[in-house]
């Protein structure tokens, strides 16, 4: 059966009602209150305002789906383009099967192709089929668990490390640009990308119960630069590197700076770290225990020449941190 269905702008009524419905699946702990907070000042950074939108498929007063849709530039192949992202695809139950979000996900492919985007991406949590049938192709990406060897000069850190601010994202962005050009698939990341994917965990933290996560932002300095940095979620024992990066291809400041954190943490409580780690980048003080293919999958659809990748892309060929999925 076909509705008589418009692709809208989700706000006001509308987007307190998806949030209503979506906050079960993916509040991360959040009060329904503070998951709306995170949604707005998500919007109100200055990436946020210019490349995240929700939409809402509508029927009447009735919301059929809806999904966010990001607008990044990457790199593929050497080439600059555009990419769409979407994310957050939701139905409300009483509307499944009936092809909502098929729908809706051809809807905003197709708006975003008329805006110049070259590949779709997202993040499946539901597995490869669904998103397979509307031809998606997975890549994927190794989830990393690390372990950091201790430091023997205890209490004689040889890198300078403090927490990091915003007058160090120029200097991450460098780094990371850097690091990134040796790959076939990356984000182009400027510095309100950067200030948002972290400002994002930093909100997530805040907003939750207190002490339920901790975001860790440090850097290393030289002179007056960062020329390494992590960002790492922790909750409880367990430590997501959202993304880490060292002006020195060999990456031991970074892992210096791993070092110093763990020194922190009472010996009895070392966490588990994991890391969406690009090949090629490892610290000498990191070891790779154990690897297991990312629990989000990561699909892809190209939408125009450009975005046809020349051969398919592997994961040695991606460099992609974990705090830019969505
Ligand atoms: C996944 C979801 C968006 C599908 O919405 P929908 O409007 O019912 O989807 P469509 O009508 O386009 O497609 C329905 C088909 O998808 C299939 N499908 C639904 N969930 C699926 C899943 N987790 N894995 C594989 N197929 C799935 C249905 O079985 C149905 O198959 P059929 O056509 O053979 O009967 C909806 O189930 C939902 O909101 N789920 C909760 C949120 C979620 O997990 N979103 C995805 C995040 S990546």
């Amino acid at each position: 059966m076909r509705y008589m269905t418009n692709l809208v702008a989700a706000d006001g009524a509308i987007l307190d009602r998806i949030l209503d419905d979506t906050h079960a699946i993916w509040s991360d702990g959040l009060s329904r209150h503070a998951y709306g907070r995170l949604y707005a000042a998500q919007v109100g950074t200055p990436w946020g305002r210019t490349h995240l939108n929700r939409f809402a498929l509508v029927d009447g007063d009735e919301v059929r789906a809806s999904a966010k849709l990001y607008r990044f530039a990457a790199v593929l192949d050497g080439k600059p383009i555009q990419v769409a992202g979407i994310g957050a695809v939701f139905t409300p139950p009483a509307s499944r099967g009936r092809g909502a979000a098929r729908e809706l996900i051809a809807r905003l492919l197709e708006r975003a192709t008329n805006d110049g985007a070259d590949l779709a991406l997202l993040f499946s949590e539901i597995g490869p089929d669904y998103y397979a049938r509307l031809g998606f192709q997975t890549v994927a990406i190794a989830d990393r668990q690390l372990r950091v060897t201790e430091s023997t000069r205890y209490g004689a850190p040889m890198t300078m490390v403090r927490g990091g601010d915003d007058r160090d994202l120029n200097d991450i962005v460098t780094m990371d640009a850097a690091r990134a050009a040796a790959y076939r698939f990356h984000l182009l990341r400027d510095r309100d990308l950067v200030q948002f994917a972290i400002a994002r965990k930093r909100m997530l933290a805040g907003l939750g119960p207190l002490g339920a996560r901790t975001l860790h932002f440090f850097i290393a300095e030289e002179g007056a630069s960062a020329v390494a940095y992590v960002v790492i979620s922790a909750q409880q024992n367990m430590w997501t590197v959202q993304e880490v990066g060292d002006r020195d291809p060999s990456g031991a400041r970074a892992g210096a700076i791993l070092q110093a954190l763990i020194a922190r943490a009472p010996a009895e409580k070392r966490p588990a770290i994991r890391a969406w780690l690009p090949d090629g980048f490892l610290p000498p003080q990191v070891t790779i225990v154990a690897e297991t293919p990312s629990k989000d999958l990561m699909m892809v659809r190209p939408l125009s020449a450009r975005g046809t990748p020349a051969a398919p892309l592997m994961s040695p060929d991606i460099l992609y941190w974990r705090g830019d999925a969505f």
